[in-house]
């Protein structure tokens, strides 16, 4: 008999990627007009990966998508999508390069822009693939190089964003499964479009020879603007993420969110009264990794034994467009790669 559900997308395999070169910062304060205790005590960020000249988002993204297919102990995948907001190149997409220094063949590989919440965008995207059967399993990769977009005089965005990759393999499975994603909470609100943007460099503003003096091609940040929007929305959706799939917040083991600020966390982790020891911290050793930010920060709670086999977990994400959302499942036997 045909089953009554559709499958459920099921978490099999996680990989990352970190670009060796590290920025501490100190080594940010030799050049710009910051100190170790400001980044610290605003942000709780310790230090950055940042990506050499010449390395490309689609270099971070193939190593972290390599190891989660190596880690789901599968040589291929039926799709790839790649959540970004710095591609290699404006056009075309990143994901079908990936997908073909991955040996993949000609599978079908497509980008997802929703900035840091991209990569949960992705997994929504990637859902969609499984339960319509266009696909059996799906690489879903959150890759970004900020520091390709980031103004170097810039000292409150140079000391938030770090460069990195992290990849999740999805595969066609029961909704009783450990693993098995609950619907993903998604939200956006366009009004905000100005608050986290590149001026410079779409259709809205192209970059050309007699406007380029007056071209902005950064990315801009209004922190504190963003900073209440973040905490309510983060809030909200992971209450709702997490009540879809029967849970009370309280019943949450660890809450994984985009790694923005650990004020942000803190003040999420507050308002849905969990206490703060359940945010998992990584931001102090990698920053704000933008789309690969949510799976970096998994592989990280997987390795260290902060997540075991059966924990309940609430992910969630907010950033540029504006747009937000969540996500919870119980954690598989999975281990990163
Ligand atoms: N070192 C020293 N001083 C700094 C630095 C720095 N690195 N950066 C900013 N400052 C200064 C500012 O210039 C400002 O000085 P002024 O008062 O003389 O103008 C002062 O510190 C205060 O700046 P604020 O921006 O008000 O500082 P705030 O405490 O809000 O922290 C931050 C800034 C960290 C960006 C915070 O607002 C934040 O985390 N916001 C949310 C970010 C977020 O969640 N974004 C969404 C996801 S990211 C994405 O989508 C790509």
């Amino acid at each position: 008999m045909a089953s009554a559900h559709p499958p459920a997308p099921v978490l099999c395999g996680l990989g990352t990627w970190l670009p060796p070169h590290v920025v501490t910062n100190d080594d940010l304060s030799r050049e710009l007009d910051t100190s170790d205790e400001w980044i610290r005590s605003r942000t709780g960020i310790g230090r950055r990966h940042v990506a050499d000249p010449g390395t490309a988002t689609s270099d971070l993204a193939v190593e972290a998508g390599r190891r989660a297919l190596k880690s789901a102990g599968l040589d291929a995948a039926d799709t790839v999508v790649v959540a970004t907001t710095t591609p290699d190149r404006p056009c075309p997409a990143t994901a079908p390069l990936v997908a073909s220094e991955l040996g993949l063949g000609t599978v079908p590989a497509f980008d997802v822009g929703a900035v840091c919440t991209g990569f949960l965008y992705a997994l929504a995207t990637a859902a969609g693939f499984l339960a319509a059967g266009s696909a059996g399993t799906v690489l879903v990769i959150g890759a970004d190089t900020y520091s390709s977009i980031l103004d170097p005089a810039d000292r409150s965005t140079r000391a938030i964003f770090g460069d990195g990759a992290g990849a999740v393999v999805l595969r066609a499975g029961d909704p009783d499964e450990p693993g098995a994603l609950g619907r993903v909470e998604l939200g956006s609100d366009g009004r905000g479009c100005d608050l986290i943007t590149v001026p410079s460099g779409g259709s809205r503003d192209p970059i050309r020879a007699e406007t380029a003096d007056r071209a902005d091609p950064f990315f801009r940040m209004e922190g504190k603007k963003v900073f209440r929007n973040a905490v309510e929305r983060m809030a909200e959706s992971s209450q709702t993420a997490a009540e879809r799939l029967g849970w009370g917040v309280g019943d949450v083991d660890l809450l994984v969110a985009h790694q923005a600020n650990i004020r942000i966390m803190h003040a999420v982790a507050d308002r849905l009264c969990l206490p703060r020891s359940r945010c998992h911290v990584h931001l102090d050793r990698v920053g704000n990794t933008a789309a690969a930010s949510i799976p970096l920060a998994l592989a990280d709670a997987a390795a260290t034994g902060r997540l075991q086999p059966g924990d309940r977990i609430v992910t969630t994400a907010f950033g540029g467009g504006l747009t937000w959302g969540a996500a919870a499942l119980r954690w598989p036997d999975v281990s990163p790669a």
